[in-house]
């Protein structure tokens, strides 16, 4: 591990640079916004709550700009990515909901796993060909005990557990990244992908979990800045393609931003690029009118390990 002693103050000049932080009116992707826009980034904001957002940033040094997204509807998704133009340097999939009680979205999936990870990955797929820089995706600890079952991602045959729905969400999450990165290398594209893990922080993010984990443990936890710290150093440092950046002390929980690495079977390469085909099928766009939004078909992105047709995007990212 490389231990770093790493503040905001070291965040580099970002003017003339755009990232889109989601899920951004409150909580750790909030504190990031207002950081990368301090340091001069023309900060988007990807909130559901507009009023909310635009009333979080109002008065504050920097440019920002509230857009409506909501990460759990990919018609939200959709429409967030299709109104982008121009180069987007850094999009942090941040927005993320935990343990929260059974339900499904209006696209029929479970409502935490199309938060935490159905939508990021759509998104993600439809914004990269505007990335110049990095995606950065906000992973947890948790993911270190997540598992994944390929044949039902989305709770629909198995009992509904709101921990082990988040602890899955987070290491899909993970080997999303992983996978993401092989097929950017193989281009032999400059963009990266990159892990962020606050390890503890108090936000609003437990309120729905009885677990209470934040309240029980305060030796155990950062402030919201100091959590903030590692998506601030995943978005800004030069960290390799698929670093995994999160507090250096007591498990990865509490601490100075350091360079780390995923849990194993968040670098299990083989079920990284399985998870990307089930979920490609999952989100596949149901109607022509939204494959016709999509332009290309989403989630065959980069190449695919299998041989099959090349449904990749007409202008891959440089
Ligand atoms: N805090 C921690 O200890 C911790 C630890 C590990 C990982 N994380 C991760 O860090 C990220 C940020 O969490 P946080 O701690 O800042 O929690 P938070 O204070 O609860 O903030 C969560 C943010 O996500 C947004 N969000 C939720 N569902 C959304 C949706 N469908 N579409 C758009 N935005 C949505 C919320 O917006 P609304 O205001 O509209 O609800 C809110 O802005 C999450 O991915 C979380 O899993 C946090």
């Amino acid at each position: 591990m490389t231990k770093t002693k790493w503040t905001e103050n070291e965040i580099p000049d970002l003017t003339g640079r755009t990232v889109v932080i989601t899920g951004a009116g409150r909580g750790l992707g909030l504190i990031t916004a207002r950081a990368l826009a301090r340091a001069g980034a023309r900060a988007v904001l990807g909130v559901r709550d507009l009023e909310r957002g635009r009333r979080a940033v109002a008065g504050l040094p920097g440019r920002f700009d509230v857009r409506p997204l909501d990460v759990a509807d990919l018609g939200s998704v959709r429409a967030f990515a299709a109104a982008w133009s121009g180069d987007l340097d850094v999009l942090i999939n941040n927005a993320g909901v935990m343990d929260i009680p059974a339900a499904r979205t209006a696209d029929g999936f479970d409502r935490q796993t199309a938060t935490n990870y159905l939508g990021p990955f759509v998104l993600t797929n439809l914004l990269l060909g505007h990335v110049t820089d990095r995606v950065v995706h906000v992973t947890s600890q948790l993911h270190r005990q997540g598992r994944i079952d390929l044949t039902d991602l989305d709770w629909r045959t198995r009992p509904y557990h709101g921990m082990a729905a988040y602890r899955a969400s987070k290491l899909a999450v993970v080997l999303h990244s992983l996978e993401l990165q092989r097929r950017l290398d193989a281009q032999g594209s400059a963009v990266r992908s990159v892990l962020a893990s606050p390890g503890i922080a108090r936000t609003g993010l437990a309120a729905h979990s009885r677990s209470d984990i934040v309240n029980r443990v305060p030796f155990l936890t950062n402030s919201p800045e100091r959590g903030a710290l590692s998506l601030l150093y995943a978005a800004t440092q030069d960290v390799p393609g698929n670093a995994y950046v999160g507090p250096g002390g007591l498990g990865g929980l509490r601490g100075d931003p350091t360079l780390g690495r995923a849990g194993k079977n968040g670098l299990d390469e083989e079920l990284a690029g399985r998870l990307w085909d089930v979920t490609a099928e999952l989100v596949a766009p149901r109607s022509p009118d939204a494959a016709a939004d999509d332009g290309v078909y989403i989630c065959s992105y980069g190449s695919p390990r299998s041989a099959g047709p090349d449904r990749r995007p007409a202008t891959p990212p440089a």
